[in-house]
């Protein structure tokens, strides 16, 4: 699965994942090399599907821990499963006896979240390790993450250190609302992702779409290479270029015209400026119909 660079893009294929040559290069070092990726580009451009992608390729587990403003390390490492220990208590109580600190504080009242699920996933392959949209995350906690990354381990206080034995694949995605620091770009391989060239959108949108007709998957991924000419709010991306396909596709169209962007513009456009820019360029020409 990952001998070689073109066999891992061909994995990637088969789990539903066109990868250019640059993007597998990296993966297949990421993987390899057991060193933390970061994959940075526009939303909807197929970060957070690589990974998953990448778990599908080597059959291994996929765990996420989704970022977001105020993440606290009992949402992203491990809690103490406090319900679980009050009922222990009136339990043992109740037998008339008295639980120690000791059992209270012990494995079986852990709630291991995602990243201390990762750490100790017991294989027999690493689990792919998505932290998804890291720089909504504080800085604080990519701090804490980039400890986490260079040593592998967890220390929880009242149970010692615990030492991953197949350090994770860690697959980080950013859409760059803020530079993350240089600490944790020195310690990833970063790969930037560009929206995919017109060939590309369209080999994407058949392998998305089955079914799909060659002609229509190749006329929506030239219509969206026109839409992002024009300089939009929000250009329409690789998911908007597979919806709109998706879309064309259930609909039965037979020809990419004014009237079928019409019936399906809200799978392609998703601000009102945007629609009232592309009505001012002139749908036909979008469409590249007369
Ligand atoms: N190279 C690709 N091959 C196949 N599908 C792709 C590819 N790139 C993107 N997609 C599809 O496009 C959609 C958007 O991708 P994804 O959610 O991974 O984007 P993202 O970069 O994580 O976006 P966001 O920044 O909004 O989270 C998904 O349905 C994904 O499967
Ligand atoms: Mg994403």
């Amino acid at each position: 699965m990952t001998e070689s660079v073109p066999e891992l893009a061909e994995s990637l294929g088969a789990a539903g994942y066109l990868a250019d040559e640059q993007l597998a290069t990296a993966l297949f070092l990421a993987v390899r090399m057991a060193q933390p990726i970061l994959l940075e580009g526009e939303p909807g451009v197929g970060k957070t599907e690589a990974a998953k992608a990448l778990s599908r390729a080597l059959d291994t587990p996929l765990i996420r821990l989704q970022c977001y403003e105020g993440l606290s390390l009992a949402d992203a490492l491990y809690e103490w499963n406090y319900p679980r220990q009050l009922l222990g208590i009136r339990l043992a109580e109740a037998r008339g006896e008295q639980l120690s600190e000791v059992d209270l504080f012990s494995e079986d009242y852990l709630l291991a979240r995602p990243l201390l699920a990762a750490i100790e996933h017991p294989g027999p392959r690493p689990a792919v390790l998505l932290i998804d949209e890291v720089d909504r995350a504080d800085d604080e906690f990519e701090a804490f993450l980039l400890e986490l990354l260079a040593e592998a381990t967890v220390t929880i206080p009242e149970l010692g250190t615990r030492r991953a034995v197949l350090p994770p694949i860690a697959v980080l995605t950013s859409n760059r609302t803020r530079e993350l620091h240089d600490a944790l770009k020195r310690r990833c391989l970063y790969q930037w992702i560009a929206h995919p060239g017109t060939e590309r959108v369209a080999a994407i949108i058949r392998l998305r779409v089955p079914g799909i007709a060659d002609w229509l998957a190749d006329r929506v991924a030239v219509s969206v290479g026109r839409f992002r000419a024009l300089e939009l709010y929000k250009p329409p991306g690789v998911a908007e270029a597979i919806n709109w396909a998706a879309a064309l596709h259930v609909l039965g169209a037979e020809s990419l015209d004014e009237s079928a962007l019409r019936h399906t513009m809200s799978a392609v456009l998703k601000y009102e400026e945007d629609r009232t820019a592309v009505e001012a360029a002139g749908l036909a020409r979008v469409v590249g119909d007369g």
